[in-house]
């Protein structure tokens, strides 16, 4: 285990600008206590939040990050946000990839390594999510998905001379995301392991390796037992302050 927990907040549009705003109100004089020597918590609201939680995200030692970035550094782009923005608006991380961005809007490989490509220009951690479905869960082919979903990016970043650059993976199970269920540490032992292994022959050697997926204070516990693992990666349950706190605590607690 890293020395340094790491908790991605990823908050996805579960709250309205006034909701993210109220969250805020209500929970600001707390918020430091989310985070600390062991623990670092990275809180991912969406665009129109990022300005808005930016102040207390800075007071309370909390990083801020972005739930995806565009492709472009600038231009014709309608809907797009920037890298650039994203670093001026304090973002130190985002997240890439994640499978409700590849499944409703098809963002393809080539998309996804162009992200993290703008995202390392800007000096903002990419956060990669990679992740198996339940048939390939049960047909014990996940690694294969997985390598199949690295592969092209990292052949990319290795083209683009950047395979060097710090890189967070995180696996999310798709069964288990948005579910009340998870993989278990025996799991990730052996993904991280298989992951390690890939990464190691593909030349990416700068990279941490995160958990997401049904996180909540019943399972993290567990789950941490795998040696490897550097953080979560957490949806719905870090919407609500109090799981969000039970599971830090659980967390520090436990170290
Ligand atoms: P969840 O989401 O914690 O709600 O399962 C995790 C994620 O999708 O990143």
């Amino acid at each position: 285990m890293s020395p340094t927990l790491l908790i991605v907040a990823n908050w996805k549009s579960y709250f309205s600008f006034k909701q993210a705003q109220a969250f805020f109100e209500q929970n600001g004089p707390e918020l430091q206590k989310l985070t600390g020597p062991k623990l670092q918590l990275v809180l991912c609201p969406s665009f129109e939040s990022l300005f808005l939680a930016q102040p207390w995200c800075k007071r309370s030692g909390i990083s801020l990050g972005a739930q995806v970035c565009s492709s472009y550094a600038a231009g014709a782009h309608t809907g797009d946000v920037s890298a650039l923005s994203l670093s001026q608006l304090g973002c130190r991380y985002a997240i890439v990839g994640h499978i409700e961005r590849r499944t409703t809007y098809h963002e393809s490989d080539k998309q996804l390594a162009q992200q993290i490509l703008q995202l390392f220009d800007q000096n903002i951690t990419p956060i990669l999510c990679i992740g198996d479905t339940l048939k390939e869960y049960q047909e014990g082919s996940s690694i294969n998905a997985l390598e199949e979903q690295l592969l092209p990016i990292l052949k990319i970043l290795n083209q683009e001379g950047k395979i060097h650059k710090k890189i967070l993976i995180a696996y999310e199970p798709f069964w288990a995301i948005g579910a009340n269920k998870t993989a278990k540490s025996k799991d990730l032992d052996h993904v991280f392991a298989s992951i390690d292994r890939f990464l190691a022959i593909n030349g990416l050697i700068n990279y941490g390796l995160l958990y997401g997926g049904g996180v909540n204070e019943a399972h993290a516990q567990e789950l941490k037992k795998s040696n490897r693992l550097q953080g979560f990666l957490i949806g719905r349950a870090s919407t609500d302050f109090q799981s969000l706190k039970k599971i830090v605590s659980c967390l520090i607690e436990h170290d």
